[in-house]
């Protein structure tokens, strides 16, 4: 099979990491990717920004499994997700949304129509090439509402990211913990040909 579409075969969400941190030319090469995402007319409107603050990822984590949940009990809302690889919907005991990664990247886009679609590009080859390196990875949503609140206003704030850029996703990356997760089947019926 062809390298490139076993890796995307082959890639899965990971939410336990080892401590270790990722090496700077790993994440250097990482980055690299998400800045080469295709983008609606050229316009380049993703804009990364790195932490490996231990304690900013704590505080945003548990912010991110806070609008997870808000005011509903866990146990009523949950599904599984995934056994090897427990998401704080598979495991309530989990209070860091972002699963101790030792870094976490914010995805911000320019306003705009594209602002999503461009984001989410990125997020795709940023996961793809941290699974081509051996790095474990996990895309994490709500991060609006995250970063709505008075402390993701102060650290977007303080990481001087101006006004003009929504917040679209986080990606975690590390070192996976564990075992390669199990594959998940596919839904059919999710191909029409016309
Ligand atoms: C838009 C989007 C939002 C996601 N949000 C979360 C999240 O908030 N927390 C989490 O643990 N995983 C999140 N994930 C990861 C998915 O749970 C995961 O991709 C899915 O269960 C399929 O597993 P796989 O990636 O291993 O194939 C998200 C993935 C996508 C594409």
């Amino acid at each position: 099979m062809n390298e490139m579409i076993k890796l995307m075969l082959t890639r899965h969400a990971i939410r336990r990491f080892q401590p270790r941190q990722i090496e700077e030319d790993v994440l250097e090469q990482i980055l690299q990717a998400g800045l080469y995402a295709p983008s609606a007319g050229n316009n380049q409107r993703g804009t990364i920004v790195v932490s490996q603050d231990k304690a900013v990822n704590l505080e945003l984590g548990k912010l991110s499994r806070y609008m997870q949940f808000k005011d509903r009990d866990p146990a009523k809302v949950s599904h599984a997700i995934s056994a090897d690889q427990p998401s704080i919907q598979d495991d309530h005991t989990i209070m860091d949304g972002f699963y101790g990664a030792p870094t976490v990247l914010t995805v911000f886009a320019r306003g705009g129509s594209y602002c999503h679609d461009d984001a989410a590009m990125m997020a795709e080859n940023i996961w793809l090439a941290a699974h081509a390196l051996g790095v474990g990875a996990c895309y994490i949503g709500r991060t609006d509402e995250v970063f709505a609140t008075e402390y993701g206003m102060e650290t977007r704030r303080k990481w001087g990211v101006d006004d003009e850029l929504v917040p679209v996703c986080n990606i975690l990356l590390g070192y996976r913990e564990g075992p390669e997760p199990h594959d998940k089947p596919r839904k059919e019926g999710r191909i029409i040909r016309a």
